[in-house]
This record gives C-alpha cells, sequence and structure tokens, in this order.
C-alpha cells in the first residue's frame, strides 16, 4: 500500500499566464495547454470511478484499501482545482476546450454501466498519465524558460501521478476485473487519448496562429518523436501493460520522491492517509 499525502501548492494562479508560458515554445505550449483542458473532467471521472469500484468491494477487502483511496481522491481533487485555474487564465488567450464537451458525451455513455468498466479506463489513463509524469520528471529542464509558478505546477502534478499510480489498478484487481477488459480499455483509451490531445493541440495552435509555422512543427517533432520525445520514449513501457503480469509499481523509480523532497518549500500537506 502506498501512502499518499494531499498537497496544498503555494502558487498564485490568479495571475495571468504568459501566452507562451512554456519558455517561449508555441508547440510546447499548446500540448501542455490541450492536457490542462482534459484535467478537470477526466480527473472527475478518475474520483468517481475509484470512488464507486471501492464501494462495491466488501468491507474486509475495502480495510486495506481505504487510506490509499481517500489519499487519491485527495491528490486528483487538488489537481482538478488548480488545473481550472490555469485552464481560466489560458483561455483568456482565444482557446476553446473542445476536449472537454466531448470526454462529456462520450462519458455519458457510461451511466450504469458495471463499475469495473469505468476503474479499467481510469487505470488505462493512469498508465498514460504515469508515464507522462516520469517523462517530464526526467525531462525538466523543458519547464526551465517557465515562471517558477508553472514549472513547480506541472511537476508537483507529475510527482504526484507517479505516487498514485497503482490506486486503480489495484481496485481493478480487488474487484476481479478480467484482463480482456483491461487490455481492451487500455487499446481504446489510447486512440481516444492520443487523438484528443493532438486534435486540441492542433485547435490551440491554430487559435494561437502559429500551427503554420516551421518552428512549431520542430519542435512537436522533437518533443514528440525525437531521441528524449514523449511517444518515442513511451512506447516500451506503455506496451508493458498488456504483460499478464504487469503492476505499475514495477516502473518505478526515484525522480517523484526526489522531487518531492527537494521541493517541499513549494507545498504544505493538508492531509495524509496515514
Ligand atoms: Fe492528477
Ligand atoms: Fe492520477
Amino acid at each position: 500500500m502506498t501512502e499518499l499525502v494531499v498537497r496544498r501548492l503555494l502558487i498564485d494562479l490568479d495571475q495571468p499566464v504568459e501566452r507562451h508560458w512554456c519558455g517561449g515554445d508555441a508547440f510546447l505550449t499548446a500540448w501542455f495547454n490541450a492536457l490542462s483542458m482534459s484535467f478537470p473532467i477526466g480527473e472527475q471521472f478518475f474520483i468517481d470511478s475509484v470512488r464507486a469500484g471501492f464501494k462495491a468491494l466488501p468491507p474486509e477487502q475495502q480495510a486495506p484499501l481505504r487510506d490509499e483511496v481517500q489519499g487519491f481522491v485527495g491528490q486528483e481533487a487538488t489537481h482538478r482545482r488548480i488545473h481550472a485555474l490555469f485552464n481560466a487564465q489560458i483561455e483568456k488567450h482565444g482557446l476553446t476546450n473542445h476536449w472537454e464537451p466531448r470526454a462529456r458525451r462520450r462519458l455519458a455513455r457510461m451511466d450504469g454501466a458495471d463499475v469495473r468498466h469505468g476503474v479499467a479506463i481510469t487505470a488505462a489513463n493512469e498508465h498514460f498519465t504515469a508515464l507522462f509524469a516520469e517523462w517530464m520528471l526526467a525531462h525538466p529542464e523543458l519547464l526551465d524558460g517557465c515562471e517558477p509558478r508553472l514549472k513547480t505546477l506541472w511537476l508537483w502534478h507529475s510527482a504526484e501521478e507517479a505516487e498514485h499510480k497503482s490506486t486503480a489498478f489495484d481496485i481493478y484487481q480487488a474487484l476481479g476485473g478480467s484482463q480482456a477488459w483491461r487490455l481492451r480499455w487500455m487499446r481504446r483509451v489510447t486512440v481516444f487519448f492520443l487523438g484528443d490531445a493532438l486534435r486540441q493541440t492542433v485547435s490551440n495552435l491554430r487559435a494561437d496562429g502559429t500551427l503554420w509555422r516551421w518552428s512549431t512543427w520542430r519542435s512537436a517533432a522533437r518533443h514528440l518523436l525525437g531521441r528524449d520525445g514523449l511517444l518515442r520514449t513511451s512506447y516500451t513501457p506503455w506496451k508493458r501493460y498488456f504483460r499478464r503480469d504487469f503492476h505499475p509499481t514495477q516502473q518505478h523509480s526515484e525522480l517523484s520522491e526526489r522531487w518531492l523532497a527537494a521541493n517541499a518549500q513549494v507545498f504544505v500537506r493538508v492531509g495524509s492517509s496515514a
């Protein structure tokens, strides 16, 4: 079991955010903005799914997971609240969030479904988030040109995603979820997640007037497909999810713990699962 601490981030998101806040890089800014646009609705779905899955467990199986679930809910609730503040700032740049209404329509179709589906979708998304978090924490230099508060926002979120990457997966296993559905949902989530992320990034770039700049495409190629690019480095760990004996803790790294230990001055603990 993982001890999940809920932290309140000491950053001010009432102040405006620069148009190309990610070190002046239009592509990276549009990409991060797109991801942030998906967080409030996505993370609410993860909270609801994990809660519903937990409730469906018999009491003796709930007991060992109770603290972890509480920590998971606290962390994701904090993320969605802070990203909603960030999103309110970037929407002042004339961006429109198309991802959220699309996700809302899709999720409405899940009403009344077996709780294990929501938990499997959450576990698949959490694997994606964990891969993204690992990449961010391994390449903090991408955020070197950002204001410190925004660099803190993204690295704090990454560190906590790495911390709670097993919660949904463990609930799914405890619920006796099948291997076939776990993999089926991962395939679907991969298509939806990449499709939605790319569509929203293109929409953000179009609104920004930087879609057809050479520098935008060069940055996209380098940061997604280059040697240290997100998609290239994440492919092998993404594939591991399809192994029969996969568990999120197999991808342990110390980057999250190290970042949290080195940056204790930027947050306060508001609760812990302990
Ligand atoms: Fe999160
Ligand atoms: Fe998460």
